[in-house]
């Protein structure tokens, strides 16, 4: 990671009204407020077969996961499909592993159409962990998300304070994955003052 961390956020709706692309912008802002360089992975850009079908490096799979492996925190959003995540991220994450997710700090948004996007965002941060991730301790899940997300004018202040402080967390905490080898570094070239 170089001083400046770099925060990538995965929207995980196809749709092009989507309220979960529209929650990730006041993240990516905010983490850009903090020095953060960003950047949206919008999954309609990316040719992504159902993983399996074609092997690991179908279609935009390998660009998918350069991105991904660039970043120092990933803030992942999904609409909850079902009691659970969007298939469009599940497939993204499938393919990705250890390799791109390892020493990361990933952050979580979930949008609901009803009143519990709790179990997406349970989901979420279980699959995070098996690829080894730092899930960020809290999370964003926005219930009702079309009475507090437009697409056009953007997400109401009630939850655009907690988007933007969850952007500002990623980008402060971004290297925590690495902080044993940054220590490592600092023991073996000590800065001086004298
Ligand atoms: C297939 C499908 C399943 C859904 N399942 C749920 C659900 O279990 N619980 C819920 O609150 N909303 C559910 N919704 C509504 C979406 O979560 C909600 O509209 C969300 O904000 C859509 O995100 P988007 O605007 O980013 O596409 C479902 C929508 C679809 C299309």
């Amino acid at each position: 990671m170089n001083d400046t961390p770099h925060v990538v956020a995965v929207s995980g709706s196809l749709r092009d009204e989507s309220t979960t692309r529209t929650a990730l912008a006041p993240v990516l802002a905010a983490a850009e407020l903090e020095g953060a360089t960003t950047e949206l992975i919008d999954l309609r850009d990316y040719d992504l077969p159902l993983y399996g079908s074609d092997g690991r490096d179908a279609g935009d799979a390998p660009e998918l996961r350069r991105r991904i492996r660039e970043a120092d925190a990933v803030v992942l959003g999904s609409p909850i499909y079902h009691g659970t995540i969007a298939s469009p991220l599940k497939t993204a994450l499938d393919y990705c592993g250890f390799d791109e997710f390892e020493n990361t700090l990933v952050g979580i948004v979930v949008t609901a159409g009803g009143r519990f996007p709790t179990p997406a965002i349970l989901h979420l941060r279980t699959a995070a962990r098996w690829v080894r991730a730092w899930v960020h301790p809290t999370h964003v899940g926005i219930p009702d998300a079309s009475d507090h997300v437009d697409p056009g004018e953007g997400v109401d202040d009630e939850y655009a304070d907690r988007l933007e402080d969850l952007g500002a967390d990623v980008a402060r905490y971004a290297a925590i994955g690495r902080l044993p080898e940054l220590r490592e570094q600092a023991e073996a070239d000590p800065i001086t003052s004298d």
